[in-house]
């Protein structure tokens, strides 16, 4: 998920069914630096997922083989591994980036010279730095979400904001006061850009370190796309940053997983109201007892 400066970038490139590029792109280009597509012959097209250096490249190419194979697609010859050596992804892969709707409101631009909108608010982000592209389902489920949830002058925390998008999201949806916290400081880095990129740096402020530095805080609602172990881990944590009644908005789960974590959650005296799925995907939307 990070992208430190490393020589030699790899490439794992897969060949792909049109009809189901979107789909094995988030699977296989899961927390990869970035995926270009390009358009192949007779309804395949060519993913090109770039990893950093000391990635276990064989691993991937295991785990991209079994996800052809588990959609009846024979794997030999399709899975190739490759140093990218003219280390120019960064920009190949922002150049071939387009705006992306997320939510009912927003439309993700991940380049300065995207411009389209389609009638919708723009979200500005640095590609290729932290997760939160608006590609994954996780991050357009807490999207649509936060849209519902955020009230005109609130307080959120962003509880691993990766890129930062759902952070700015929040403040744009109304948030008075957003704090964005991650434990990798590459995501941190990637996350102020994204507050002034987007212009709500007087709103979003942004922190190296996770939930414990919340305790306390009485705040109007956690976004949280993290991951089920963290919140089976840190529910009471997380608990103690809401003001009774606050919402907590959860993913990075997957719906096999939700059950677990809302009993997590209950334990900690936090109530889910609604489990919301896309794909494999869950968010859990749900909020502190005593209001
Ligand atoms: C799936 S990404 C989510 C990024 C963005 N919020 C989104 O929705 O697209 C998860 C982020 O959580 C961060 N993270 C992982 N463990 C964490 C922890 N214990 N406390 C805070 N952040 C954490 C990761 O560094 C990563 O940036």
């Amino acid at each position: 998920m990070t992208s430190r400066e490393r020589a030699p970038w790899m490439a794992l490139v897969v060949d792909v069914p049109a009809a189901v590029e979107e789909e094995l792109s988030a699977e296989i280009g899961s927390d990869a630096l970035g995926v270009l597509v390009e358009r192949g012959a007779k309804g395949w097209n060519v993913l090109e997922v770039c990893l950093p250096g000391d990635a276990d490249v064989a691993a991937r190419a295991r785990a991209a083989e079994a996800s052809l194979a588990a959609r009846g697609l024979s794997p030999g010859g399709r899975v190739r591994i490759r140093p990218i050596e003219d280390g120019r992804w960064v920009e190949r892969y922002r150049a071939a980036l387009v705006p992306l709707p997320i939510g009912d409101r927003f439309v993700v631009l991940p380049s300065p010279r995207c411009e389209g909108t389609g009638g919708r608010e723009p979200l500005r982000i640095v590609p290729g730095r932290a997760f939160g592209t608006g590609e994954h389902p996780t991050t357009r489920l807490c999207a649509a979400a936060l849209e519902r949830a955020v009230r005109s002058g609130s307080r959120w925390l962003d509880l691993g904001t990766g890129s930062g998008i759902l952070a700015v999201l929040a403040a744009r949806c109304g948030a008075g006061a957003v704090v964005a916290v991650d434990v990798d400081p590459d995501a941190v880095e990637a996350a102020r850009e994204t507050v002034l990129a987007n212009a709500v740096e007087d709103r979003v402020s942004v922190r190296l370190g996770s939930v414990e530095a919340l305790a306390g805080a009485d705040l109007d609602g956690c976004v949280a796309n993290v991951a089920a172990p963290f919140f089976l881990a840190r529910a009471g944590e997380i608990a103690s940053c809401l003001r009774a009644g606050g919402s907590l908005l959860s993913s990075g789960v997957l719906a096999a997983e939700a059950a677990s974590v809302a009993a997590a959650f209950e334990d900690a005296g936090i109530e889910t109201e609604e489990t919301r799925t896309e794909g494999e995907w869950a968010i859990l939307v749900s909020r502190r007892r005593g209001a």
